[in-house]
């Protein structure tokens, strides 16, 4: 969290009141020293778990699988359950992670009210957690499989339907922060979380899987149960950390690439993450599946990487190019494909990169594809890519407005753009805005082109040949 605003604050300090007004509910002449010292075991768990985070994202976001904790509570401590699972969430409070206090504080009750809400619906559904044998039956081997699947039975469904109550609880709440505390971070556009939301719901929901594992073996265990499952929450803990490492291996491949063009080609300078952005915003705009939209990044970012493969004389020169030269920048979205068709992960991209030269009358390249047989990546590249050429200045001309660049796309709609997709990033730059872009300024070396191939108010010059 960086500087909250007075709405932040509003926010934090009213999860804060609900918070206490739950923790204000604690039973403390009706419940045993059972309560207590299962609610202290649990929370010592979660506290273990919660300072030991793994970091998502570009290291912004820690994520760690504290709620089966708090899940546990809300199975162990029967029509308690609510209040304890909230007692076990607020242990967040006490993290030893350095974050500030306001942080703090709403972590320790967006924990406590997801862990509330858990544990009201476990109990609304008649949930209930018979221990099925004590460690005496277990150690000498008494039978108990009937008594595990009549436990298992009362309480798998009522627990699903709580995990999946905590873990929209939690989201919802930290996304109404983010969301509250937007214009902080918006201004670090690498501070938005990389990973899609419905993969991030989804490991949660089957991490909080977890919660029924150390209920089970609560049952037999005791509170030793605490110490035997670190190990399985560890690995989850470990498995996510390669996860996320991966994200960040893949991220930096692509980083690489495009620093790699932007030495090339002094114009693209930012142009591939814009590009990037832009094509999210459509994704977002015509409701494309998270996978696919992640895909239409990726080919945002690449789109130009086989500029690579075109010798650097030929994007730096001046005046009218040769039959030969505009033949070679002509053949940069092949060579963009030989570049990184080996790259797993980028699948549908690919097709962005090959062809978002073509036009929707089939007079581009490198195919000739028209209309519909041009794929629907490289259909939201064209676009964006000859919106932010217009809208980004040039050593020739000045940078177009964004009232105008939209115009400009609607006029060339249906010949060079699809319709559909001018009209979805229209809307979505009416929507969200988009970055006013400070004149190129080369450093040192550097030369500025005179040309853009991007750029659809000012085609490529070439020398006729005689
Ligand atoms: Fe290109």
């Amino acid at each position: 969290m960086g500087r909250l605003s007075w709405a932040s604050w509003l926010y934090i300090a009213a999860i804060v009141s609900a918070a206490a007004a739950i923790l204000a509910l604690v039973p403390r002449g009706s419940v045993g020293p059972g309560f207590w010292a299962t609610c202290a075991a649990l929370a010592l768990l979660f506290l273990v778990c919660d300072s030991t985070p793994i970091m998502l994202g570009d290291r912004q976001w820690a994520w760690s699988p504290s709620s089966a904790a708090t899940l546990a509570a809300v199975v162990l401590l029967g029509k308690h359950g609510g209040v304890g699972a909230a007692m076990v969430g607020s242990a967040a409070v006490f993290s030893v992670r350095r974050v500030p206090l306001a942080e703090r504080l709403f972590n320790g009750a967006m924990y406590a009210v997801a862990g509330y809400a858990a544990g009201t619906t476990f109990q609304a559904l008649h949930g209930q957690f018979v221990p099925f044998c004590s460690i005496s039956d277990f150690l000498h081997g008494v039978p108990v499989s009937s008594a595990i699947s009549n436990s298992f039975g009362m309480a798998l469904w009522p627990f699903a339907a709580a995990a999946i109550v905590h873990v929209l609880v939690n989201h919802g709440l930290l996304w109404g922060m983010l969301l509250l505390d937007g214009h902080s971070r918006t201004a670090q556009p690498q501070a938005r979380p990389t990973w899609g939301l419905p993969l991030l719901l989804a490991s949660d929901i089957g991490f909080a899987a977890l919660g029924l594992v150390i209920a089970a073996l609560w049952a037999v265990f005791g509170a030793f149960a605490g110490a035997i499952v670190l190990v399985p929450l560890f690995v989850a803990r470990w498995a996510m950390g390669q996860f996320a490492d991966q994200q960040r291996a893949h991220a930096a491949t692509l980083r690489a690439l495009c620093q790699a063009v932007e030495t090339k080609d002094f114009y693209t300078r930012g142009h591939s993450e814009r590009v990037s952005r832009g094509a999210g915003m459509i994704a977002r705009e015509i409701g494309m599946r998270a996978d696919r939209a992640e895909a239409v990044r990726f080919a945002g970012m690449l789109h130009d990487v086989g500029k690579l493969g075109v010798p650097t004389k030929v994007l730096q020169k001046e005046g009218r190019l040769t039959e030969e030269e505009y033949a070679a920048i002509q053949l940069h979205p092949m060579r963009g494909l030989e570049i990184v068709r080996d790259i797993g992960f980028l699948n549908e991209a690919l097709t962005g990169i090959m062809h978002h030269h073509e036009r929707m009358d089939g007079r581009g390249y490198p195919m000739g594809f028209a209309g519909s047989e041009i794929p629907e990546f490289a259909r939201i590249i064209a676009v964006v890519d000859a919106f932010d050429s217009m809208t980004s200045s040039r050593a020739y001309r000045e940078a177009t407005s964004i009232p105008d660049a939209i115009a400009e796309l609607r006029k060339s709609a249906g010949a060079q753009f699809d319709p559909k997709v001018v009209d979805a990033f229209a809307a979505a730059v009416d929507r969200d805005g988009w970055p006013r872009q400070e004149p190129a300024q080369p450093r040192g070396h550097e030369i500025l082109t005179s040309q853009d191939h991007d750029d659809p108010m000012a085609p490529l010059q070439v020398v006729e040949r005689t």
